[in-house]
């Protein structure tokens, strides 16, 4: 039997999660659209402001069914079942009959608000509401609906598919049933659940946020982007950091600096030249390399 993880109540209060709603159809919305598709086998309904960015959302989970079944990794009954359990819809009137509804949508807070509260306008009093916010606060985000005790934090890593760590966030008023309902669809997703406090960036972004702001210090005060990446690449790390930014994406990296930023002071530094960074992107700035030597990610 396994053991329960540290602040997980008895599972025992855990509801029953037989249809997800995620809002969002980007790029983590749609990994978490397969994740919960695969693992649960429940219905997925996914939503987003238009149709171009729905068929987007659906036809990733696709492909990305596809690629499973080009590698033998799931059958062609599972990828065709995996695929009908993901639609998606340009109302939120889908996530009506949800157990359990995830945001994904951008990184700010009265836009995660006003999210939560269209969702809570049509969704039963028992659904729960989990954000995959990466450094805003949980409470905040409650703060003015009806029924704040179904808000949990629920943080995932990229590439989701393979990273398999999972941020839970319980915030003052998370009542037990929804923390325990987190909790086992942890397991059922196959991932490895630690409970964190509602703190900017939770754990391991404050400490990724470290990192970030050390290198784009050493960028700011004037050595190059790719010799400092490379500077790291012998270090054992799975990825440089200027690589796992360019796959978490640069806008991302900086609301999470910003929102540590403005907890924590300036051990958290926010670089004047990240908007340079985004403009040109960051693979570009590799290949301003001193010798002129293209980076080799
Ligand atoms: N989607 C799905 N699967 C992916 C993938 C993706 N984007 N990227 C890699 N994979 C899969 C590959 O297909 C491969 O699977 P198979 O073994 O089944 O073929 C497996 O992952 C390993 O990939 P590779 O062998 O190509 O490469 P690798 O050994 O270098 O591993 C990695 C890739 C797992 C991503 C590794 O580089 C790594 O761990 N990087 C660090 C990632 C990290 O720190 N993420 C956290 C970012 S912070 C964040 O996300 C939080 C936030 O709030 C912003």
């Amino acid at each position: 039997r396994g053991k329960r993880p540290a602040g997980a109540p008895d599972k025992k209060l855990a509801r029953p999660v037989t249809k997800v709603g995620v809002v969002g159809a980007g790029l983590m919305a749609s990994q978490l659209a397969l994740l919960f598709a695969k693992n649960l086998k429940v219905p997925v309904v996914m939503t987003d402001i238009d149709q171009e960015r729905v068929d987007k959302g659906v036809g990733y989970v696709h492909a990305e069914v596809d690629k499973l079944l080009g590698k033998g990794r799931i059958s062609s009954d599972a990828a065709n079942r995996t695929k009908a359990l993901v639609t998606g819809s340009v109302s939120k009137e889908a996530f009506a009959d949800a157990d359990f509804v995830i945001e994904a949508v951008f990184e700010e807070m009265s836009v995660k608000k006003q999210v939560f509260a269209e969702v809570e306008a049509v969704v039963s009093p028992e659904c729960i509401l989990a954000t995959n916010t990466s450094s805003l606060s949980v409470t905040e985000m409650a703060a003015d609906l009806e029924h704040p005790e179904r808000v949990v934090g629920f943080h995932f890593f990229n590439p989701v598919a393979v990273m398999p760590l999972l941020e839970i966030v319980r915030a003052p008023k998370t009542d037990d049933a929804v923390l325990a309902t987190a909790f086992v669809l942890a397991k059922q997703l196959k991932k490895t659940a630690v409970l964190v406090k509602d703190a900017a960036a939770f754990v391991v972004n404050r400490i990724l946020g470290r990192m970030f702001g050390e290198i784009t210090k050493v960028f700011d005060e004037g050595t190059d982007a790719a010799t400092a990446d490379n500077a790291l690449r012998s270090m054992g790390l799975p990825m440089t950091p200027f690589n796992l930014l360019a796959l978490v994406g640069l806008p991302v990296g900086q609301h999470v600096q910003e929102s540590l930023h403005a907890a924590f002071g300036d051990r958290f530094h926010v670089s004047e030249n990240s908007q340079k960074l985004i403009d040109a992107g960051i693979k570009s700035l590799w290949q301003q390399d001193s010798d002129g030597k293209p980076y080799v990610p």
